[in-house]
């Protein structure tokens, strides 16, 4: 979970038995060293690293001069300006070789990919390394690419998904799976391991995605609760509140399709009748805008993460959640 993700989080959930993730898509591989250092000091358990390997959009400086004129009005209310130009802000894994190098270097146990998969030389670079490698599928053609890349495994994000869609392209067609097609689908046909992922809250969810013949499940929405994720304040009150029940999906804050608790800044995107700058060109506006909002006081333009089944997050320690979340699946089996 870029953005929310701490290695105070990621060492509880391994510490208390489950796979830690640490979501590097936002830092540099300087950035991403660093906490990767932070969660070894606190464990010695395997720790999964997660990088998007999106495509980069096409510039075009027509459609971002247009987004940029259609947000004017709203940083206006904060007093301020959009920028003059959009920055792509995050590197893809697939230009990133300082990353490629620390990551050969200090080798975590598990990498994961989101939006895509690498080169081929990266991926054997990584293998040879001795990663265990993951990407994220929402369809049977990009879990079998991922088959044919040589994932050992593929996470079957469902549509109930909280954060970024996994999709390649998202300019293609979605079919929209949910959790439970996907994964008897990726169960069935990819000839890969599968991790189950989407709106999977409790034992009992987890249980039920084991019963459809995953290997394991992924829960991304139920641990930004935890104190230990970095989600401030307003997103904590958002998540325990009416806004839980009513995910949308939208692609106006970060310009890829993205769940998230509906605000201002999701109606807004649902009428501009713009097409945005791509991804993640569209994110750097988004992401002054939120700054902007939040400076004045402002929390209806925050990028708030969130699963379908967000009402069920429940605000535990790390640590505590896991020893829960195993209780309960015991308590539901048979
Ligand atoms: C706040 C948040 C941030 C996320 N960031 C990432 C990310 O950086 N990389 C990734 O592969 N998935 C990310 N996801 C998606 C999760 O990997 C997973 O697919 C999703 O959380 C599963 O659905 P759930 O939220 O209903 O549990 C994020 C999800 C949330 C809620």
């Amino acid at each position: 979970m870029a953005g929310v993700s701490t290695p105070e989080l990621a060492a509880a959930v391994c510490e208390a038995g489950a796979l830690g993730s640490l979501g590097l898509a936002a830092v540099d591989a300087a950035g991403a060293r660093a906490m990767i250092a932070q969660v070894r000091q606190r464990t010695a358990r395997p720790l999964n690293v997660n990088l998007f390997v999106h495509t980069p959009a096409e510039p075009s400086p027509a459609r971002e001069a247009a987004w940029l004129s259609a947000m004017a009005p709203l940083f206006r209310e904060f007093g301020t300006e959009p920028p003059a130009a959009l920055r792509p802000i995050y590197t893809s894994f697939l230009e990133d070789d300082a990353m490629l190098a620390m990551l050969l270097e200090v080798r975590p146990q598990v990498v994961s990919f989101h939006f895509g998969l690498p080169q081929a030389e990266r991926i054997g670079a990584l293998k040879a390394a001795g990663c265990v490698l993951l990407a994220t599928a929402t369809s049977l053609p990009e879990a079998a690419a991922a088959k044919a890349a040589g994932m050992d495994a593929v996470v079957a994000q469902g549509w109930e998904a909280g954060g970024h869609r996994g999709v390649f392209d998202p300019d293609a067609p979605d079919d929209r799976l949910g959790t439970l097609a996907l994964t008897r689908l990726l169960v069935l046909r990819s000839g890969l391991p599968v991790i189950a992922a989407g709106g999977i809250m409790d034992g009992r969810a987890i249980r039920a995605a084991l019963a459809l013949g995953a290997e394991a499940a992924q829960l991304g929405t139920a641990f930004v609760g935890c104190p230990e994720s970095s989600a401030d304040a307003a997103y904590r009150r958002a998540l325990s509140g009416p806004a839980a029940q009513h995910t949308v999906m939208t692609a106006a804050l970060s310009g890829r399709p993205a769940r998230g608790l509906p605000n201002r800044f999701t109606r807004w995107g649902e009428q501009v009748g713009l097409p945005h700058p791509g991804y993640p060109k569209t994110y750097d506006a988004g992401k002054a805008l939120i700054a902007a909002a939040k400076a004045a006081g402002d929390d209806g333009f925050a990028a708030q993460w969130a699963g379908q089944a967000a009402t069920l997050a429940r605000a535990m320690p790390a640590a505590e959640l896991v020893t829960t979340l195993v209780a309960e699946m015991a308590e539901s089996a048979g």
